[in-house]
C-alpha cells in the first residue's frame, strides 16, 4: 500500500476528548484507529474549556487508563450552591445521590492525559492536518482524506467516527435531506475568566441575580474560573478588568458578607449559548459523537460528559460488530445516544431558564425563578432531580445497551 494511504479498522476525526476517548477504549477492546486533528498538540492541551466531570466520566477514564493525575489533582466536590435573593443554599450532591459527586478538573487536563496514554501505548494522532474530506460513507471502506506535512494523505477504515465538535466537516459530510437539527439560540452569552486568585468558594456557585446571571468555579487551588452572562454580541474592549469585577462583585453580594477573592485576569472571553441536536446520529458507515451532533448551554456542565458518553457506546457497539460479527449496537447507536442526548438537553435548558435574565423578562419572569429556587432548595424531591441531573445519569440509564 502507497506511504501515503493509512490503514485502519476506525478512522477518526478530531482530537477533542471525543475522538481521544474513544481511540483509547477502542484500543482497549484490541481494536485499532487513527485520530486526525487539524490543530497542533500544544493547541488542543491548552485550549480552557469545561471544567466539570460527572461520577460516570471520572469513573470511565479511571477504567481507559487515563485517570492517574486526576485522580491526585482533581477537586472531588459533594455539593453546589444556588445564590439567590442574597443567600447561599446548598444542595448536597452526595447525600440526595446516595454518595455520587463531581469533580473540577479541566478539559484541556483530560485531553493531555488521554493524548499521552494513547502516545505511549503506541496510538497514532496526526495532528496540524488541513482539507480534512470525507469520502465513501455508504460504501464499505470509508476514507478521511487530508494534507499533512505537505502531502495528501489518506485513512482507509471501516467506520469514521465523526468526533470534530460543532463547527468540524463531519456534520457537513452527511447529505442535508438525511439529517433534522433542532435548535435553541439563547439571547445571552457567557463572558469567562480566568484569575490567578485563590477561589472563593469550596464548591461552585450558580448566581440568579436581578442583573443576570453568575457562577464561580475554579481549576485549582489557585486559579478561579468565572463567568458573568452578558449580551451575545458582547465587546470584550467595553470589560476592562475593573468593570468584570465590580459586575462580579455585585452578582456575588450576599447578607451573610460573601467576599470574593480578586487576582489577575490570565483569560477573558465570550461563549455564545446554544441547544443544537442533530437526529440521526450516523449516516452510513460514519457515527457523529459529541459536539459534532449535539451543543447544551454551558448551565448545566454537560457538553463534554455528553460526548464521553456516546464514546462510551460506539466503543462498546464497535467492540461487539468485531467480536461477533453483529450490527445490531451500530445500527441502535443513534437512537440510544439521542435519548440521554435529550434529557441532557432538558436538564441543561432547566438550569439556563432558571438562572439567566433574558433582556426584555418581566418581574413576573423574576419572580417565578425565585419561587422555583425556593423550591429547589427547600423540597428534597426537586433537589434531588436536580442532584441526580447534575451529577449525571448512571451508564445504565434505560433504554442504554447493557
Ligand atoms: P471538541 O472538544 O470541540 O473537539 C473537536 C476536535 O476536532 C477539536 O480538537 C477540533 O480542533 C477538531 N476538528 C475540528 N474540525 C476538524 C476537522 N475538519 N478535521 C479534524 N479535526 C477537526 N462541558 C462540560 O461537560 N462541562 C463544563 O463545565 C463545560 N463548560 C464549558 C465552558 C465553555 C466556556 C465551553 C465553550 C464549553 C463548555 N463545555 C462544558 C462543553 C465542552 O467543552 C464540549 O462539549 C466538549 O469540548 C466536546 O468535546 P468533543 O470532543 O465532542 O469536541
Ligand atoms: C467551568 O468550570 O468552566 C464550568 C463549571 C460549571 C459549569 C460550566 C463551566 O456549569
Amino acid at each position: 500500500m502507497a506511504a501515503n494511504i493509512i490503514r485502519t479498522q476506525v478512522g477518526i476525526v478530531g482530537a477533542g476528548p471525543a475522538g481521544l476517548l474513544l481511540s483509547q477504549l477502542l484500543h482497549l477492546e484490541g481494536i485499532e484507529s487513527v485520530v486526525v486533528e487539524t490543530q497542533t498538540r500544544k493547541h488542543v492541551e491548552e485550549r480552557n474549556r469545561a471544567g466539570v466531570l460527572e461520577q460516570g466520566t471520572v469513573d470511565l477514564l479511571k477504567a481507559a487508563g487515563a485517570g492517574d493525575r486526576m485522580r491526585r489533582e482533581g477537586l472531588v466536590h459533594h455539593g453546589i450552591e444556588l445564590l439567590f435573593n442574597r443567600r447561599a443554599h446548598r444542595i448536597d450532591l452526595h447525600e440526595l445521590t446516595g454518595g455520587r459527586a463531581i469533580t473540577v478538573y479541566a478539559q484541556h487536563e483530560v485531553v493531555k492525559d488521554l493524548i499521552r496514554v494513547r502516545i505511549d501505548a503506541g496510538g497514532q494522532i496526526l495532528f496540524e492536518v488541513g482539507d480534512v474530506c470525507l469520502t465513501g460513507l455508504d460504501s464499505g471502506a470509508p476514507s478521511i482524506l487530508f494534507q499533512h506535512a505537505g502531502d495528501a494523505r489518506e485513512v482507509v477504515c471501516d467506520y469514521i467516527a465523526g468526533c470534530d465538535g460543532f463547527r468540524g466537516i463531519s456534520r457537513p459530510s452527511i447529505p442535508a435531506c438525511v439529517l433534522r437539527f433542532y435548535e435553541h439560540v439563547y439571547p445571552f452569552a457567557w463572558l469567562g475568566i480566568l484569575a490567578e486568585a485563590e477561589p472563593a468558594s469550596q464548591e461552585l456557585i450558580y448566581a440568579n441575580h436581578e442583573s443576570g446571571f453568575a457562577l464561580l468555579s475554579m481549576r485549582s487551588p489557585s486559579v478561579s474560573r468565572l463567568y458573568l452572562q452578558c449580551r451575545p454580541e458582547e465587546d470584550l474592549s467595553l470589560w476592562p478588568d475593573e468593570r468584570i469585577w465590580e459586575e462580579l462583585r455585585r452578582r456575588f453580594t450576599t447578607d451573610e458578607g460573601f467576599h470574593l477573592n480578586e487576582g489577575p485576569l490570565v483569560q477573558k472571553s465570550v461563549t455564545a449559548m446554544r441547544s443544537f441536536v442533530t437526529e440521526p446520529m450516523q449516516y452510513g458507515r460514519l457515527y457523529l459523537a459529541g459536539d459534532a451532533a449535539h451543543i447544551v448551554p454551558p448551565t448545566g456542565a454537560k457538553g463534554m460528559n455528553l460526548a464521553v458518553a456516546d464514546v462510551r457506546i460506539l466503543a462498546r457497539a464497535l467492540a461487539w460488530r468485531y467480536r461477533t460479527g453483529s450490527s445490531d449496537l451500530l445500527a441502535s447507536y443513534s437512537d440510544t445516544c439521542l435519548r440521554r442526548v435529550w434529557r441532557t438537553q432538558h436538564f441543561s435548558w432547566w438550569m439556563t431558564s432558571l438562572l439567566h435574565r433574558a433582556a426584555g423578562d418581566d418581574e413576573f419572569s423574576y419572580r417565578r425563578q425565585l419561587a422555583e429556587l425556593d423550591q429547589v432548595t427547600t423540597s428534597r424531591a426537586a433537589a434531588a432531580t436536580l442532584a441526580e441531573n447534575y451529577t449525571g445519569l448512571p451508564f445504565d440509564f434505560p433504554g442504554e445497551q447493557p
